[in-house]
């Protein structure tokens, strides 16, 4: 990438403090303490950054970049001097205080992204709000808007491992986006991201910059990165040594219209892996193995063989609801066991439902099969003289229908409340 930047100082030097002045650092210096030694990560360091500004920090490593992002994000306090941000001392404040500054007047890109993991998009993006306690609807809306703005409105309910990179990093910038602050801090924010990724998340702060008027700090190792800046500090041994101003950046949006169209087979699999069709199927567990059903229905056996000795040992007679929890119970302790066994983890509430479905429309037809076969080997007489009681029902379709179709149902719901009591944890 060529860079057509014309080099001036910077404008800032030597200027007076005045209104549109966001950032004002005086004589900070920062010394930590390494053992013996004191190490001096920031030295004398003066310098003012105007509202509306897009300044790349630059230097070597060890330099002392973090220490001054650290410094102007209140995250830490110099050693001397003063920092003043948007008119405020922060420099002294309290821990408190700091804290209340940094949520009001900050917002963090880094260069791991730093969402939580199994958290949605939509989530990660409400944090900052919910710790300024706003309210749910609202916290809702303004996070959706950010994620708007930032191209990631269909992915809004991806958690983090199914977004690429590039996204990932839109999402930590809707984040910092959402509290509305003037002062964007970021430190490498694109150090994990290839090129084209790169060139679309600049594309974003520029325009950010640009039609919002953030204000925005950015630490790169590229030069590339910092050529699209509108001013450039280099760092050395802790102290600013060139101080430039760009009179015309590189245009991160054109840069990227100008590259290669990207590999397609890359960019259909990359969007196949996001696919919000497969990201629920995942979150729902997938399909369940037909050893559960085998697993459940020898469960079940077994729960009534156990119940009946008890029965006929223990209590020497048969009582009806034993007999039924018995089968209830090792129905399913054992189809959760198999569960765990196959996928390596336990079933998922959605599978639990699906099993208790399932098996219950499956030993249904069993048994529906099984008395038709009676019925045509003429031997089903004595079912339907067990049957006559509900003789009455044959007379009304529709409530037999009905009566049956509650009763289905009312066995799966015991069979998931069953299912989910004795899953194990993990
Ligand atoms: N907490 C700390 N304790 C002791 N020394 C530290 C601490 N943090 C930073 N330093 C030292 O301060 C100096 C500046 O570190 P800093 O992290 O600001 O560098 P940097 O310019 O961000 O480097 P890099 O490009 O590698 O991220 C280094 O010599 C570093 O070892
Ligand atoms: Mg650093």
């Amino acid at each position: 990438m060529a860079a057509a930047v014309t080099l001036t100082p910077s404008a800032s030097e030597g200027a007076a403090p005045s209104d549109d002045v966001l950032i004002e650092l005086k004589g900070v210096s920062k010394e930590y303490a390494s053992g013996t030694n004191l190490v001096r990560a920031m030295r004398d360091v003066s310098m003012t950054i105007k509202r509306g500004e897009f300044v790349a920090i630059v230097g070597t490593s060890g330099s002392g970049k973090s220490t001054m992002m650290n410094i102007l994000g209140c995250l830490d306090r110099p050693t001397r001097g003063t920092y003043t941000l948007a008119g405020i001392p922060s420099g002294e404040r309290i821990n408190d205080a700091r804290a209340l500054i940094r949520n009001r007047l900050i917002g963090f890109i880094f260069q791991g992204f730093n969402l939580l993991p199994r958290t949605t998009a939509l989530e990660n993006v409400e944090l900052p709000l919910q710790y300024r306690g706003i309210g749910a609807r609202t916290r809702r809306k303004r996070a959706l808007a950010a994620l708007e703005s930032v191209a990631l409105g269909d992915r809004v309910h991806h958690t983090p491992n199914q977004l690429s990179g590039g996204q990932q990093q839109r999402v930590a910038i809707a984040r910092a986006l959402v509290t509305d602050p003037p002062l964007l801090l970021a430190d490498e924010p694109t150090g994990n991201l290839d090129t084209r990724t790169s060139l679309e998340v600049l594309a974003l702060l520029q325009r950010l910059n640009r039609d919002r008027g953030i204000t925005i700090v950015l630490v790169t190792h590229e030069q590339d990165i910092a050529s699209c800046a509108s001013r450039v500090i280099t760092m050395r041994d802790g102290r600013i040594v060139t101080d430039i101003v760009q009179d015309k950046p590189l245009d991160a949006a054109a840069e990227l219209a100008a590259l290669p169209p990207p590999n397609d087979h890359v960019a259909a699999h990359a969007d196949a892996e996001i696919d919000p069709v497969e990201a629920a199927k995942q979150r729902i567990g997938g399909k369940v193995p037909f050893s559960v059903y085998v697993m459940m229905f020898v469960g079940s056996l077994i729960g009534l063989a156990v119940a009946a000795m008890y029965n006929a040992f223990v209590l020497g007679q048969s009582i009806a609801w034993i007999t039924w929890l018995g089968m209830a119970l090792g129905e399913a302790w054992f189809a959760s066991r198999r569960g765990r066994k196959k996928l390596g983890r336990p079933l998922t509430t959605d599978q639990k439902a699906r099993v208790a479905i399932w098996y219950t429309v499956g030993v249904t037809v069993a048994l529906g099969a099984i008395l038709a076969l009676l019925t045509v080997a003429g031997a089903g007489g004595f079912l339907y003289a067990a049957a006559a009681p509900l003789s009455h029902l044959t007379s009304r379709a529709p409530l037999a229908v009905g009566v049956f179709v509650a009763v289905l149902a009312a066995l799966s719901l015991q069979r998931y409340l069953f299912l989910s009591l004795l899953s194990p944890r993990r």
